[in-house]
């Protein structure tokens, strides 16, 4: 964003922030607890698929492409759908919750119909070619907890209905093609701790709902189109919910890791980013035009006024190494 860059230039710039972590045990624990497999074999339970589910898998089945036939044995009338047979299908109970498809060149679209599989806890179809809209019914599952989507295709916006799914922890539609602007509604899946959009082209404002979400341990807004102020309600410091409010002061606020490198941000360091005692800061400020970029050691200046260098923490020329991947791995399941 090229602007014109007064005598308070650090204090205007673009920002692109990388802010990093060292893993701390919760956080360890953290990304354990979303890194949670479905491990049992799937080898079923003896309960034959409901009629619901095998109509939504069916129509799943008829809306994607698999050119490598990869689910060629989604073939019959729905016996062998709950007994093992079907590839990447996990059942309770004759309902399916888990769907686990990766890398298998799959394209085509996402059924809206997969609002169907009502005990759906798991979605993983990470590293395909599925394009179109993700679905508007996934935010009707009350039981999802992890959806896998990074690495494809899909396009238009993040569905606001997701922000329904209470029980959802972990939402990754990194490197896709989304457009449209990140909804407010996503701070109202209280137990969201990990959210990645980052590498696609989201545009608008970072809502401040989200920053101040006491569930967030990882978000990842990088390489996007967003735009204006970074939020100052990190730590829930202008919570719009007092509950939010009351987590902060309780200190169970957990941001560790947030990316939000890439995008047209401008303004100031917020205040409340001073909050975040997890987190560990590596800090860039450019602007487009390299004559009126401003010193780094500036910027991180500014930045140690409003909260202190950590004990022991990492200084401002690294550049969020180990951290960043030691969170990537944990999140790319
Ligand atoms: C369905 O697919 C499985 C695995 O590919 C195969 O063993 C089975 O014979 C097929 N059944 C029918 C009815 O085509
Ligand atoms: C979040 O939930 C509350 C009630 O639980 C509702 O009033 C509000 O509209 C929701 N926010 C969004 C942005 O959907
Ligand atoms: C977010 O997704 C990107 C691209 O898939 C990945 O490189 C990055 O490590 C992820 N970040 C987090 C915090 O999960």
């Amino acid at each position: 964003m090229l602007r014109p860059f007064p005598a308070t230039a650090h204090h205007r710039c673009t920002l692109l922030l990388l802010l990093t972590v060292t893993l701390l045990p919760s956080l360890a624990a953290a990304a354990a607890a979303h890194h949670q497999h479905l491990h049992d074999h799937a080898a079923g339970d003896g309960v034959v698929i409901s009629q619901a589910d095998y109509q939504g898998l069916q129509a799943i089945k008829h809306d994607l492409t698999d050119p490598y036939a990869f689910l060629r044995s989604w073939n019959d009338t729905g016996l062998g759908a709950c007994s093992g047979a079907w590839v990447g299908i996990k059942c309770v109970q004759g309902k399916v919750v888990a769907i686990t498809l990766p890398w298998r060149g799959l394209a085509g679209t996402l059924s809206e119909r997969i609002g169907q599989l009502t005990q759906l806890r798991r979605l993983s179809l990470h590293d395909n070619a599925i394009s179109g809209p993700i679905p508007t019914s996934l935010g009707f599952l009350p039981d999802l907890r992890g959806v896998y989507l990074f690495n494809n295709r899909f396009s238009g916006a993040v569905p606001a209905s997701i922000g329904n799914c209470v029980a959802l922890q972990a939402f990754d539609a990194s490197n896709n093609l989304l457009t449209g602007a990140i909804p407010p509604s996503l701070a109202n899946s209280t137990k969201l701790m990990r959210l990645n959009l980052s590498h696609n082209t989201i545009s608008g404002d970072i809502p401040s709902e989200l920053a101040a979400s006491p569930s967030l341990v990882f978000l990842s807004l990088s390489h996007n189109k967003l735009s204006g102020h970074i939020p100052d309600t990190f730590a829930g410091s202008r919570a719009p919910s007092s509950s939010s409010l009351k987590e902060s002061i309780t200190g169970t606020y957990n941001l560790a890791v947030l990316e939000l490198s890439h995008n047209s941000l401008d303004g100031q360091i917020p205040q409340s980013l001073a909050g975040l005692q997890k987190l560990q800061l590596a800090l860039h400020c450019v602007d487009q035009s390299p004559s009126v970029r401003p010193d780094a050691r500036e910027v991180l200046r500014q930045l140690e006024q409003i909260r202190p260098g950590p004990e022991g923490g990492a200084g401002p020329s690294d550049e969020g190494g180990a951290g960043h991947v030691a969170a990537a791995s944990a999140g790319n399941e």
